[in-house]
């Protein structure tokens, strides 16, 4: 009986093992495997539009692929170690990096990136700014496609300039008797904030004050260090100047860029050093300076116009990725003109196709990008060097010993000037 029970049995098996291999074999890949995951770090305050916006867009057309936006701290310098410590413990979680423009030469000399130069043409390339372009290159190959630019520039409160019957500053001369006059009238506490913390942002704003005064700090062709000329040492005596004088609050020597937005935005300061991306909160309907400040190019000397520091954040894909097409997938949507559009209307970050600049939509929530776009084009690059890292810290270090009266600007620069060269030569 029970023979005849499987001898009954094993067609019926065999039927429905097959008719079940074929409906595995119909079911699109998509469903029975797991989404692959790309890992990605970036500053918390950028991450959650991140996953609100752009990624579940991405998601939304590419169900196969799921990516894990990992929060981080809010400064460049903190992110930038986590990522080298993840690199350099080896095995990476990360799939994507989302790069600040100073970290390509580092990491694309350590070997951590994937060389991106092949995935697209020179005409696909074209359509970026060529500054961002270069600050995602190293020694002729591409590792790193710019997501969004940024461009150091100076804020003001063109009601109280207007009033004030002062026409905007264009020397660091102007900027300190206009914030002398409107602070002594009583229009503002203070007359111009900047970023004085020992940090990223230090170096950055230095690099704007050092070119308005015509000297430089690193030449990336010779690697001549320029840190101990008398324009530097002009520079550091500007910065002194604004404290000393009462036009900058002493505790500047402690604010990063929001500390100096804040300040500004209540309405307490002329003037502001800071990233585009103030604009629209300035702006904002809870903003007590909505509709009464303008934006200009950084200021320079007579006959020198300011500088404004290159900034801004690409993507590139880890050499210990094991999901570089689906990061690539990623890549190609993130900096697509649409992904970035809706991106910059919701932040208020700067593009890095250069169509977005004059962008109707974009245009008419920012007015001043036309603009923009000559300044980010113009923009200098912090040194574009595999050890800007360790040159930054140095010039941080001396830098906020001369800012906070603990050396001479001369022995400072002198010392952060051999430092360098030290590190160049090795
Ligand atoms: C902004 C810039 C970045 C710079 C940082 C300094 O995020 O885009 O390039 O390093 O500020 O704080």
């Amino acid at each position: 009986m029970s023979k005849i029970k499987q001898k009954l049995k094993s067609p019926i098996v065999i039927f429905l093992t097959v008719i079940l291999g074929m409906i595995l074999i119909s079911i699109p890949p998509a469903l029975t495997q797991q989404p692959v995951v790309l890992n990605m770090l970036m500053i918390a305050p950028e991450a959650r539009t991140w996953k609100e916006s752009l990624v579940k867009d991405f998601e939304a057309k590419n169900p196969g692929i799921r990516i894990n936006v990992v929060e981080g701290p809010n400064a460049t310098d903190l992110l930038e170690d986590l990522y080298t410590s993840a690199f350099i413990l080896g095995d990476s979680p990360y799939d994507l990096i989302n790069m600040d423009v100073i970290w390509t030469p580092k990491f694309a000399a350590a070997g951590w990136l994937r060389d991106l130069s092949d995935r697209m043409t020179k005409d696909e390339l074209g359509v970026f700014s060529p500054k961002d372009i270069d600050g995602g290159s190293y020694e002729g190959k591409l590792y790193r496609i710019p997501m969004r630019s940024d461009a150091g520039m100076l804020y003001y409160r063109q009601d109280l300039l207007a009033e004030a019957g002062f026409t905007p500053p264009e020397t660091f001369a102007d900027l300190v008797k206009i914030s002398k006059a409107l602070k002594e009238k009583g229009k503002v506490n203070w007359g111009y904030v900047w970023q004085g913390r020992q940090y990223e942002g230090l170096a950055a704003m230095f690099v704007e004050v050092l070119e308005g005064f015509g000297g430089y700090w690193v030449n990336p062709d010779n690697l001549e260090v320029g840190l101990d000329k008398p324009e530097s040492l002009k520079a550091i005596a500007f910065l002194k100047e604004t404290v000393k004088s009462g036009i900058t609050p002493a505790g500047v020597t402690n604010y990063q860029e929001e500390e100096s937005r804040r300040i500004f935005q209540n309405g307490e300061a002329a003037f502001l050093r800071n990233w585009p991306y103030v604009w629209a909160l300035a702006n904002g309907d809870d903003s007590p300076i909505k509709g009464k400040l303008a934006i200009k190019p950084m200021v320079g000397t007579a006959g020198k116009s300011g500088g404004a520091c290159l900034g801004g954040w690409g993507l590139g894909i880890a050499k210990s990725s094991k999901h570089p097409e689906e990061a690539w997938k990623a890549i190609q949507y993130f900096t697509s003109e649409a992904a970035q559009r809706k991106f910059i209307l919701q932040t208020g970050f700067v593009p890095s196709r250069e169509s977005l600049f004059t962008d109707p939509q974009i245009v008419a929530k920012y007015p001043h990008y036309p603009q923009l776009l000559q300044v980010v084009n113009q923009a200098v690059l912090r040194p574009p060097i595999a050890q800007y890292t360790q040159a930054s810290d140095i010039l941080q270090r001396y830098l906020s010993s001369a800012l906070t009266n603990r050396m001479t600007p001369e022995k400072a620069m002198q010392a952060a000037a051999a430092e360098t060269r030290r590190l160049l030569r090795t």
